[in-house]
């Protein structure tokens, strides 16, 4: 019996291949960027599966072109705005994803993105590589307590907890909005149940712990930001388009909030001649929030594992539509 064919979009940790390899005959995309989607509606072509990344644009035209055999497209990332689900959904083809790994890598990087943002360890870095530290300064690169300050959670999800948990190592405030806010944890961790408007108003850090969706689509846009404190950081290592980036620069650049730590942008990557890029008091690194060895892998051989029980067509163990299995 010929293995299954599948494709995978681009070269993805070692162990999540080697599984891959094991049941399907595959593909690999070996460029460092992204196929074209012009080109992966051409591989796409009489395929088993796919696995797929948040940087490709999975839609029904794409699923149409892979025609009937298409048993189950494996995504390595825990959110999956870039495939529509409901067409996934409608041609019964089961979507796998990785939640779980990486929340506790997330969330260590969200908040290393506040502790950088509030004490400005990257000025301070590129101060002292200028050749500009010239003695100790009794108020060089002042930046915000930490220890005791507020922080305004935005989605209390599995991220959104595991930042608490970080956060009340510290001493903080916590305040959160979740519509759909899990009382009981919020009780264990401390943290105080508000409308989106109080966080907003009361934050000293503001950290976005939302998927992004018609919903949460600009969510912080000029109104947010003008309820913000002056002195307020915000953190997002969520989806780039939560923020509006040009609500985001006047804010910044006007002092309607301090400081912003993105490890997500509008576009993605952002273009070099972003406004944004030019400002002291916005720090943006490229979309690597889950990115440690051992997480990376793990999301590739949880994406190979899907991948293995979709091509057998048993329930996949990380569905994102679950639904499937109920039609
Ligand atoms: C995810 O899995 O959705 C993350 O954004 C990847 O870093």
């Amino acid at each position: 019996m010929p293995k299954p064919r599948v494709f995978v979009t681009r070269i993805i940790p070692d162990k999540g291949l080697e599984m891959i390899h094991e049941v399907a005959d595959a593909e690999i995309w070996p460029g460092e960027l992204p196929p074209p989607y012009s080109v992966l509606l051409e591989k796409v072509r009489g395929l088993d599966g796919l696995v797929c990344l948040l940087t490709d644009q999975i839609d029904g035209n794409l699923m149409d072109a892979a025609g009937d055999n298409l048993k189950v497209i494996s995504q390595m990332a825990v959110g999956f705005d870039n495939v529509d689900i409901q067409a996934a959904t409608a041609r019964n083809i089961p979507v796998g994803n990785t939640p779980g790994v990486l929340t506790d890598t997330t969330a260590d990087f969200a908040f290393t993105l506040l502790m950088a943002a509030a004490r400005r360890v990257v000025e301070g870095e590129r101060f002292v590589k200028e050749g500009k530290w010239k003695t100790w300064g009794p108020t060089l690169l002042m930046g915000h307590e930490i220890h005791g300050a507020t922080l305004g959670l935005i989605g209390f999800g599995r991220i959104g907890k595991a930042m608490a948990r970080r956060a009340a190592g510290f001493n903080m405030r916590i305040l959160c909005y979740d519509p759909q806010i899990d009382g009981a944890a919020a009780k264990t961790l401390g943290v105080e149940n508000c409308s989106f408007e109080e966080v907003l108003v009361k934050a000293d850090f503001l950290s976005l712990h939302v998927p992004l969706n018609e919903d949460t689509y600009h969510l912080m846009g000029e109104e947010e930001f003008k309820m913000m404190k002056p002195s307020s950081v915000l953190i997002n290592s969520a989806r780039g388009p939560v923020v509006d980036p040009k609500s985001l620069y006047t804010a910044l650049n006007g002092g309607l909030i301090s400081y912003a730590a993105l490890d997500v942008t509008e576009p993605e990557p952002i273009t070099m001649d972003d406004p944004l890029l030019t400002l002291e008091n916005c720090l943006i690194v490229p979309h690597i929030a889950s990115s440690s060895i051992a997480t990376r892998t793990k999301m590739a051989t949880m994406a190979a594992a899907n991948l293995a029980a979709g091509l057998k067509n048993e329930r996949l163990p990380n569905c994102a539509n679950p639904g499937v299995y109920e039609r």
